[in-house]
């Protein structure tokens, strides 16, 4: 399981928005994911259909007495397909409080500690945080691996980041693990000038630890918080979840990377690293989808994006077993044939496939 905890001392930057679909994301992908809501606000919980009010028990609950059997598997309720939440109550903002009356010397390891406890039964946990680096934001930090810091593209968002850079680079020194940091720039909206400066100043600013992924303004994210569930059930080609789609495929793939790095012989009828490449003046996303990824765009497909005098050029990194394989790209939701590959073959519906050979 990849412990992912979504931070960021300043609220509405859209941290609730990327728990919520992002897990959709993932979900809809294959995988299987924990929301956990340590916001005692509750609006990944509300924005999950669920009233926390209606709860007899919630992650208050678990936190406060972690050694009880299977803690996390009491409160947790299935939301969606593949998708679990722990659900918060308002409640949790008393949690700080009693465990430090209680002198705990474990109270921040608290959410660790039963996280660890359903290791095997998620791919992901997605750990929302209250805006600010309290208790339960500690909590966050020690259960996981990883931060995803949203920034709005605005000015003022970048004020502020770089001390909470630092308060997660002190805590990663005083816990036994490192934390491997993302930046995220969120509600973007490029018609603006001063987005776009601040869009390049973020990328000059934290270079690779900024996402390729931009989440840009689209209203159809807070509909869909008020529906009670991830834009991409109900609205897959939204500007939003097509957002959140890019991002969980960056995310995904950087497991595969690691996998990849664990066993490097490649062996006689073993997968193959197959590279390909599409150049297209100004689309701004581009997939690949063919029968060896069950035709879902970018599934299972490393993606990199380059700016090449005024070109863009996507690479994508294929693992093929040798066979013959049909495939298109999708360049900003259109179904294309690869323009570079004279190889055809007719598709089920009529359609021109193109199709590569791997020896
Ligand atoms: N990309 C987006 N486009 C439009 N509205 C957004 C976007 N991201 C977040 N919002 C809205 O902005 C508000 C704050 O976002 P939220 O995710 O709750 O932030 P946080 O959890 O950091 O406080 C919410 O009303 C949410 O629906
Ligand atoms: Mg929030």
């Amino acid at each position: 399981m990849r412990a992912i905890a979504i931070v960021n001392q300043k609220g509405g930057c859209g941290k609730t928005t990327t728990v919520v679909n992002l897990a959709g994301c993932l979900a809809a992908d294959g995988a299987r994911v924990l929301v956990v809501d340590m916001d005692p606000q509750t609006h990944a919980t509300l924005a999950l259909g669920i009233d926390p009010d209606a709860l007899e028990e919630n992650l208050f609950d678990v936190l406060v007495d972690p050694g009880a059997p299977e803690p996390l598997d009491r409160v947790t309720l299935d939301v969606a397909d593949r998708i679990a939440l722990a659900p918060s109550g308002i409640v949790l903002s008393a949690l700080e409080q009693k465990l430090v009356a209680e002198q705990a010397e474990d109270r921040t390891e608290r959410l660790a500690a039963v996280l660890a406890g359903v290791e095997d039964a998620y791919d992901y946990a997605l750990i929302d945080c209250p805006p600010n680096v309290g208790l339960l934001t500690f909590n966050a930090l020690r259960a996981a691996r990883e931060v995803i810091v949203p920034l709005e593209t605005s000015f003022f968002a970048i004020q502020g980041v770089q001390k909470l850079l630092e308060t997660i680079g002190l805590l990663s020194d005083r816990i036994a693990h490192d934390l491997s940091v993302r930046i995220l720039p969120t509600l973007y909206d490029a018609r603006t000038r001063y987005a776009r400066e601040t869009l390049s100043e973020i990328r000059e600013l934290f270079k690779e630890l900024c996402f390729d992924t931009v989440i840009r303004q689209n209203v159809k994210l807070r509909e869909a918080a008020r529906r009670g569930a991830p834009l991409v059930s109900f609205a897959r080609t939204a500007n939003g979840a097509l957002d959140y789609a890019a991002l969980a495929v960056e995310i995904a793939a950087e497991g595969v990377d690691d996998a990849l790095d664990a066993g490097d012989a490649v062996e006689a009828g073993g997968p193959r690293q197959v590279v390909v490449q599409f150049r297209a003046g100004d689309a701004r996303d581009v997939r690949i989808a063919g029968d060896f990824n069950g035709w879902v765009p970018d599934k299972g497909v490393r993606s990199k994006r380059e700016d090449a005098g005024g070109e863009r050029v996507w690479t994508k990194t294929l693992e093929l077993r040798p066979g013959t394989y049909q495939y298109r790209y999708v360049v900003d939701g259109d179904w294309r044939e690869d323009p570079s590959n004279p190889n055809q073959a007719p598709g089920r519906e009529g359609e021109r496939n193109s199709v590569l050979v791997v020896r």
